[in-house]
């Protein structure tokens, strides 16, 4: 895969950050976008770096016309947050902030790119979930039914898209050391994990470049699990 271009939300830190630099190395042209542009920390040639916030309406106003100038041939819905808490002490501002951004901007941020990718009759998007979506997690009912919601998402628009050779498809990370898991990895998760470690973002990684390829013409509406073994259907 060469020379195609592709958008990545939160491209600037963590699995986004990762998933950016992917596709860089492998010659494509990249549009990866952070809330705070003047604080993204690398550049390249084939580097655009665009302001988004993917959780508000008017800073996707602002982004639309970046995207139809950019006209991304690949979307990688990558940006998350999540907000713990056990369910009784779960506000409704924590349930309504991680649904808003995990879930609403995956949707916001594919209606953008959807009617471009229509007219060019070829596309991937690649949402990255969660196994959290899957299995659950104490803690997580916000983050998990978000997205469990991306998931589903994912499956209706590949019905939708598929007869103009987009795929779409979920990418579901178990536990993946970044910044967003720094507190919550522990030894007692690691041993439940078959293959007895936590995951690097480069395994994420290279399942998102194999599910953006060519290679992976014929897959559609997947949740395609990166885990280690810890979650097993
Ligand atoms: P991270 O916290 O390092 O990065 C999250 C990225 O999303 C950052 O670039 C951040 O700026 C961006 N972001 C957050 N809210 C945003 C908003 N409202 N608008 C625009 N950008 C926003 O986390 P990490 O670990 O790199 O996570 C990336 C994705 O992978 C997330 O969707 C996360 O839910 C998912 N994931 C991560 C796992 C892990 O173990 N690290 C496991 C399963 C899924």
């Amino acid at each position: 895969m060469e020379n195609r271009k592709v958008l990545v939300t939160g491209g600037n830190r963590g699995i986004g950050r990762g998933i950016a630099e992917g596709f860089l190395k492998n010659g494509n042209q990249v549009l990866a976008t952070c809330r705070d542009a003047s604080k993204f920390p690398y550049k390249n040639d084939k580097l655009t770096i665009a302001e988004l916030d993917i959780s508000d309406s008017k800073s996707i106003d602002n982004f639309k016309k970046i995207v139809e100038d950019f006209q991304p041939e690949i979307l990688i819905n990558n940006a998350g947050i999540t907000k713990d808490n056990i369910f009784l002490r779960m506000s409704e501002v924590e349930w309504l902030d991680v649904i808003n951004t995990n879930l609403n901007g995956t949707f916001r941020v594919t209606k953008l790119v959807a009617r471009g990718m229509l007219k060019q009759k070829w596309g991937r998007i690649v949402n990255i979930s969660s196994i959290s979506g899957m299995m659950g997690n104490v803690g997580q009912a916000n983050y998990s039914a978000s997205k469990s919601g991306v998931d589903a998402f994912t499956r209706s628009l590949a019905k939708e898209l598929g007869s103009r050779n987009i795929t779409v498809n979920s990418v579901a990370p178990g536990f993946i050391s970044t910044d967003m898991t720094e507190n919550f990895i522990s030894e007692d998760i690691t041993k439940k994990i078959p293959l007895g470690r936590i995951g690097d973002i480069e395994d994420v990684v290279s399942l998102v470049l194999f599910v953006s390829s060519e290679d992976a013409n014929y897959i559609t509406g997947q949740t395609l699990v990166v885990d280690g073994g810890l979650f097993m259907k």
